[in-house]
């Protein structure tokens, strides 16, 4: 039978393993969110000189395919009725962005431009990877502030192309797109400001 001194430094070894774990967690969601910054700061100056169509198209297409995915994960994750809202217009709003940016490429004028990719980058990726590792405690917040990077890469994407973009068709596009994903980011930095 084990003694009460025994089963007393069992159950100090296992807090301790689970304080470390915990550290271990609370270190990783920190680096991710590092390095998570320093994407969207690196991504902000690449969407800058996006000002060739077939890097626009590129962008514009994985910006969409990360919002989507993003925020099928809010969806499973999130238990707050204002960011479950704002991943479900992300779903719709790019889901039609998405199509739009298809039709635009479907037309003789956008035969030369390369076609979309159908996977993210590994930028994107790994924004995706540190969303899902996020603790529960801090999903949200963790969202949101990808969110808001994303957004403001997004609308410089739009705006640099619409002002100085290579091929009208890809213009009008962005000229269209640019006042909702502003709109996204103005939603964004409402809800960041009140959590
Ligand atoms: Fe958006």
């Amino acid at each position: 039978m084990a003694t009460r001194g025994a089963l007393l430094s069992e159950a100090r070894l296992g807090a301790r393993a689970m304080a470390n774990q915990q550290q271990g967690g609370t270190l990783k969601h920190f680096v991710g969110k590092v390095t998570d910054t320093i994407g969207g700061m690196v991504g902000r100056m690449g969407a800058s000189m996006s000002t060739n169509a077939d890097s626009f198209v590129e962008n514009a297409a994985i910006g969409d395919m990360y919002e989507i995915t993003a925020a099928k994960i809010a969806l499973k994750r999130s238990r707050s009725e204002p960011v479950r809202a704002i991943a479900e217009k992300m779903i719709e709003d790019h889901t039609e962005n998405t199509r739009r940016l298809q039709n635009k490429l479907s037309t003789s004028e956008a035969r030369d431009v390369a076609r979309p990719p159908q996977t993210l980058d590994s930028r994107r990726q790994s924004m995706v990877d540190h969303l899902e590792e996020a603790p529960d405690d801090s999903f949200d917040s963790t969202y949101l502030d990808q969110q808001l990077m994303a957004h403001e890469e997004t609308v410089t994407l739009m705006q640099t192309y619409r002002d100085s973009g290579d091929h009208a068709q890809l213009r009008s596009f962005a000229a269209e797109a640019a006042p909702v994903v502003e709109g996204h980011l103005e939603d964004i930095k409402r809800l960041r400001s009140m959590m």
